[in-house]
């Protein structure tokens, strides 16, 4: 019954066809779109958008919460509608327009962009286009499977559109939590003091009059595509799992850790998947992203509690969370992403941050964003806004890409998103190195003999040799540093021409 997702009987008036919603926007506006690591994004009028683009060009800055589904980076791309893109996306064809110039990309920490908006340093949005489960009486939207920036981006913006999803369950009344921090500098305390503290509102409180239409969808999230563990993942797990269990043994934490953030992909999937078997109980979850891991804990009794900002699931644990709402109900929140990656939040919590690193150098600094220090892959996410503030600030990767032709521990990251400052543990698959209270020559004695992968090792260690009998406190050869990457450009491979053909 459309009664019960547009409680207010005025809007029904407000209904349009997504092509006549897609109408509304100009050539040059802001527009602020909900969607957060393909959940809950709106869908039919960015398609609308794009189709409408091809005999009416125009272009936007695109405001979202995280990366969209259903293509709908590529389509917007393709259709020449992005002139800018912020927070974050994770799409081949806008990657590929990112790293032509064609496409303005402004990859910013995601708890950082509506304090820029709020703070008129940004903005303001035209319009806001929200998916939600459904219209309150007084307006209020309630939002999907995600929040995102949602909630101000509807609050700030000037019209909204609400895309209303018949295919989102109406149990998903309940699950939000939106709380809006107050104005700065004058701001209180955030009042979240635990993973399950509820302090805001169930729905996105606005002015009703600001809904400028609605347009109706059935189409669901895109599912995630979540590789099965490998050997090499399977590894990390149980570096980081092993690591967990002396950390409890040496009395620094107890069998229910702290809470946990693990960004998004295998890696950290699995690394969480990892935890249903060892003696871990209680667990919470503070993150960004629910996986299927989150649900998977939960089922075998190891969780308690998990916040985040976005469910995102394959299709066969869609099935069964969404078949069984219920059952985890209770157990789950979704809050906007300026405060499941608050920093006030995150130090205070004490949250454990898990996240994946495209490259680490010697020294422990993290590049997460740019391939060879030039080419954007996806963009920072929250892992900043994680690992500046955690308690224990862990960087994840497999220690070979493209097979063995690139090591993803280099002398000196090309690139750096997380200063050695903000990184207390690196794990790949052939080990744990635990940079805690060390200096930065003890740093690379570790990383090198722990993280590095054997075939690049030795080069590794020579390398930081030669650098440290030429002294310094974060010994470097200047003339040299870059060299991996420079071959890695030239002809795809990082080893020096005598390693290669010796390894081939
Ligand atoms: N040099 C060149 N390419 C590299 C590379 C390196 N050092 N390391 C990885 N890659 C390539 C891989 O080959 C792969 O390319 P392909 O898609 O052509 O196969 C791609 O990068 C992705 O790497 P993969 O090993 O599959 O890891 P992933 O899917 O876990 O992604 C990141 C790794 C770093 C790109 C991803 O985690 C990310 O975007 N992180 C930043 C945002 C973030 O942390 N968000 C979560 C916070 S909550």
């Amino acid at each position: 019954m459309l009664e019960d997702r547009i409680r207010r009987p005025s809007l029904m008036d407000k209904i349009v066809s997504p092509a006549a919603a897609a109408g509304l926007i100009r050539d040059g506006m802001i527009i602020g779109m909900s969607g957060f690591t393909r959940a809950g994004d709106a869908k039919a009028v960015p398609i609308a958008m794009a189709e409408r683009a091809k005999s009416d060009p125009f272009q936007i800055t695109l405001l979202t919460g995280a990366s969209l589904g259903h293509d709908i980076d590529r389509m917007l791309t393709e259709a020449h509608v992005l002139a800018r893109r912020m927070p974050f996306q994770t799409d081949a064809t806008l990657r590929a327009a990112i790293n032509r110039g064609e496409v303005m990309f402004i990859d910013q920490h995601l708890s950082e962009t509506v304090e820029h908006l709020r703070s008129n340093q940004l903005g303001p949005i035209d319009y806001a286009i929200i998916e939600a489960a459904a219209i309150r009486e007084d307006g209020g939207i309630i939002p999907s499977t995600s929040i995102g920036n949602s909630a101000s981006f509807a609050i700030l913006a000037k019209k909204v559109i609400v895309e209303i999803n018949l295919s989102q369950s109406l149990d998903l009344e309940g699950l939000h939590d939106i709380y809006i921090p107050t104005k700065r500098p004058t701001r209180e305390a955030i009042p979240v003091i635990a993973c399950d503290t509820r302090a805001g509102l169930p729905y996105i409180p606005i002015d009703p009059d600001k809904i400028a239409a609605i347009v109706i969808t059935k189409e669901q999230d895109s599912f995630s595509t979540i590789e099965p563990a490998d050997a090499e993942t399977q590894a990390i797990a149980d570096h980081l799992i092993g690591f967990f269990e002396q950390e409890v043994a040496l009395g620094r934490l107890d069998l229910t850790l702290n809470p946990l953030q693990a960004g998004i992909g295998t890696i950290a999937n699995s690394v969480l998947a990892g935890l249903s078997d060892g003696p871990f109980h209680h667990l919470r979850l503070y993150s960004e992203v629910l996986q299927d891991s989150t649900f998977d804990l939960f089922d075998a009794g190891k969780l308690s509690f998990a916040s985040g900002s976005s469910i995102t699931l394959s299709s066969a644990c869609s099935a069964r969370v969404y078949g069984d709402f219920e059952r985890y109900k209770d157990r789950l929140v979704l809050r906007p992403q300026e405060i499941s990656n608050h920093p006030e939040v995150i130090r205070r919590l004490g949250v454990i941050g898990i996240n994946t690193a495209l490259e680490v150098d010697i020294y422990g600094n993290v590049n997460s964003t740019h391939v060879n220090g030039t080419h954007m892959m996806n963009g920072i996410g929250g892992s900043g806004d994680f690992a500046r503030n955690a308690y224990l600030s862990i960087f994840v990767t497999k220690s070979l890409v493209k097979g063995g032709r690139i090591s993803s521990v280099v002398p000196m990251v090309a690139h750096v998103d997380h200063t050695e400052h903000d990184v207390d543990i690196i794990v790949t698959e052939n080990g744990l190195a635990d940079l805690r209270e060390l200096a930065p020559r003890e740093r690379a004695a570790k990383v090198i003999a722990h993280c590095a992968h054997p075939s690049y090792r030795d080069a590794l260690q020579d390398y930081f040799d030669r650098a440290s009998s030429r002294g310094g406190h974060t010994p470097h050869l200047l003339e040299e540093a870059f060299s991996w990457h420079l071959r890695s450009r030239d002809s795809g491979d990082m080893r020096k021409p005598a390693a290669r053909a010796a390894a081939e």
